[in-house]
């Protein structure tokens, strides 16, 4: 059983890397982004309400994220495992999710670090497309897909999301880093942090990941 949560600043990588983490380990992931995404696209009260917060830039109250997030760990598919990308991302929700799992005899196995320096990161968002049906995630000169506009994956649509305007990711990036060190420094404190150079091809970045997952495990806290 693993539960491995990936970190890292908006860009870092977290969407391109879960799904191949996920494979290689045999379990689902969980992404805190998707899960808003779709409460957006289906038009609910929460969906309206993280919409406009998304869109500032500021990160979703903590007890709302925290609700949704947890939710969705209590399903069974989760059970075995589960790779997290975007939860937790301040310290009450970190607090929060080892208490979940822990009434559920989990725990977090590994936080994976991915670094980029910010100003690799800008470069970027102007060419991150999504597709609508499953949030997989493709770049224009990085990752193209191999169909123009359309998702290898499920062939739906690819677009750009709405938090990617030049002004919401400078507001991303002002909001969110300061929690970012704030839930390193909490896994660091437990001894499961692992940085991974996230500056490195996607390939090159996957295989650390799975390599950081795959070490011996960090001694019982
Ligand atoms: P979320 O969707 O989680 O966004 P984020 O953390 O800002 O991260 P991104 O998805 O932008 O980046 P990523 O690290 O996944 O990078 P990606 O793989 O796409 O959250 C959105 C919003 O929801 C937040 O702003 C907040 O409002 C709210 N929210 C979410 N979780 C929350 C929580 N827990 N609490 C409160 N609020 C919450 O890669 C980026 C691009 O780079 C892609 O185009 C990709 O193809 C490319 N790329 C990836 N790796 C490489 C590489 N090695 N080399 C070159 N290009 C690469
Ligand atoms: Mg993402």
């Amino acid at each position: 059983m693993t539960v491995a949560i990936l970190l890292g600043a908006p860009g870092a990588g977290k969407g391109t890397q879960a799904p191949l983490l996920a494979a290689s380990l045999g379990v689902p992931v969980l992404a805190s982004g998707d899960l808003l995404r779709g409460e957006v696209a289906s038009g609910s009260d929460i969906g309206r309400e993280v919409d406009a917060i998304m869109r500032s830039g500021e990160l979703v109250p903590d007890a709302l994220m925290a609700r949704l997030f947890l939710a969705r760990l209590d399903r069974s598919d989760a059970a075995a495992g589960a790779i997290l990308d975007g939860f937790p991302r301040t310290r009450p929700q970190a607090e929060a999710l080892d208490h979940a799992l822990a009434a559920s005899g989990r725990r977090v196995d590994r936080a994976l670090l991915i670094e980029v320096p910010i100003e690799d990161l800008i470069g970027r968002f102007a060419g991150r497309l999504i597709c609508k049906a499953g949030g997989h995630v493709y770049n224009e000169w990085f990752k193209p897909p191999r169909a123009w506009g359309v998702c290898d994956v499920d062939g739906s649509e690819l677009v750009h999301r709405a938090d990617d305007a030049e002004a919401t990711v400078r507001a991303r990036m002002e909001q969110q880093l300061g929690p970012l060190h704030d839930v390193a420094d909490y896994y660091r404190g437990q001894g499961i942090l692992i940085p991974v150079d996230g500056t490195r091809s996607i390939d090159e970045v996957a295989a650390s990941l799975l390599a950081a997952v795959r070490a011996p495990p960090a001694p019982a806290r």
